[in-house]
């Protein structure tokens, strides 16, 4: 039998995440969302792509939770996104209400899924989906640093002028202005970057990447990226239904880990059929791991102001 993904939010990323999905033939897809006929006719579009795209699996689009029983993973999309001038925590009030009633209804349909969190700001939404469902942190965890690594490398390979697949970059910490990219174990085909680049090319790069997100809103005015945040969930998911033991960046609740108890943040993990199989804990330095700490604290900032 094929895996069942749901994906919450039929919007920008939700639609990109669902159809990357699709293309990948390995799980058919529930599209969810609160407008009437948003899924279902996105979902019907992509369905009717799968021939073109020689995928077999199966699409549908729904407003309500009764399709979305017995879902493998969950993924939550569903949220307002960025305008300029805003910040990913200015968009905690609306979003957390979003995300406490889906995770809810998720858990009520899907006692035993995983759950991915995308919206913003992320890690403290994926603090209230952990919240509300009570479940392992093994199966509720959010997505941003695949983004966030993949902006990072995506810089590295335009500056260099080399592949992109040779470029392998580390990203800790909270989505956002305290986000820690860690230089030092960044490499290109296994050579570390400072010596291929001068330190203040690499600031300038990991300015960017910090910043990668309002680039693309004020870029675009009317929302933010989708396209690389819908794929990037779409990998996470891949990881799991394939099993595949993958080493990825996720918001994952921290127990001790780097010196941070209760608190989400982002830290390279294994993603397996179980979702989370292992946190894995870098030998940092004494900077590095202050900057952690000082996202840690951001995100409990947040926490605080949710009430949870
Ligand atoms: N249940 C289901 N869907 C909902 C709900 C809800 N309670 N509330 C809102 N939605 C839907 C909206 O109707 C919309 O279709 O979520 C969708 C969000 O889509 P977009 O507005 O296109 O936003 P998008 O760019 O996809 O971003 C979604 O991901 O990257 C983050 O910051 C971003 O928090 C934002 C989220």
């Amino acid at each position: 039998m094929r895996s069942k993904v749901s994906v919450i939010g039929a919007g920008n990323v939700g639609a990109t995440c669902a159809f990357r999905i699709a293309e990948g033939g390995y799980a058919d897809v529930v599209l969810v969302d609160i407008v009437e006929g948003l899924p279902q006719g996105k979902g019907l579009d992509m369905l009717e792509s799968c021939p073109i795209i020689g995928s077999s699996v199966n699409i549908i689009g729904t407003n309500s939770y009764e399709e979305t029983a017995g879902s493998d993973i969950v993924v939550i999309t569903s949220g307002i996104p960025r305008k300029p001038g805003m910040s990913r925590d200015d968009l905690v009030a609306t979003n957390s209400n979003i995300v406490k009633q889906v995770t809810e209804n998720v858990v009520k349909h899907s006692p035993d899924c995983i759950i991915i969190v995308v919206c913003n700001p992320l890690d403290a939404m994926t603090q209230m989906a952990l919240h509300v469902s009570k479940f392992p942190r093994t199966r509720v965890f959010g997505q941003s640093g695949v983004l966030d690594s993949a902006r990072f490398r995506t810089f590295i390979a335009q500056e260099l002028n080399v592949s992109i697949e040779d470029v392998f970059t580390c990203v800790l910490g909270g989505h956002g202005d305290t986000m820690v990219p860690v230089t030092r174990l960044c490499t290109v085909g296994g050579v570390p970057i400072s010596d291929l680049l001068p330190k203040e090319k690499i600031d300038r790069m990991v300015e960017r990447t910090v910043k990668g997100g309002a680039e693309i809103v004020a870029l675009l005015k009317t929302g933010s990226a989708f396209y690389a945040p819908g794929v990037a969930s779409a990998q996470m998911v891949e990881a799991i239904i394939m099993d595949k033991k993958k080493i990825l960046p996720c918001a994952t609740l921290l127990e001790g880990e780097y010196g941070i108890n209760g608190i989400v943040a982002g830290v390279p993990a294994k993603l397996g059929s179980k979702g989370i199989e292992q946190v894995i804990e870098l030998k940092l330095t004494d900077d590095e791991l202050v900057a952690l700490k000082k996202s840690a604290d951001a995100v409990k900032g947040l926490l605080d102001v949710m009430g949870i």
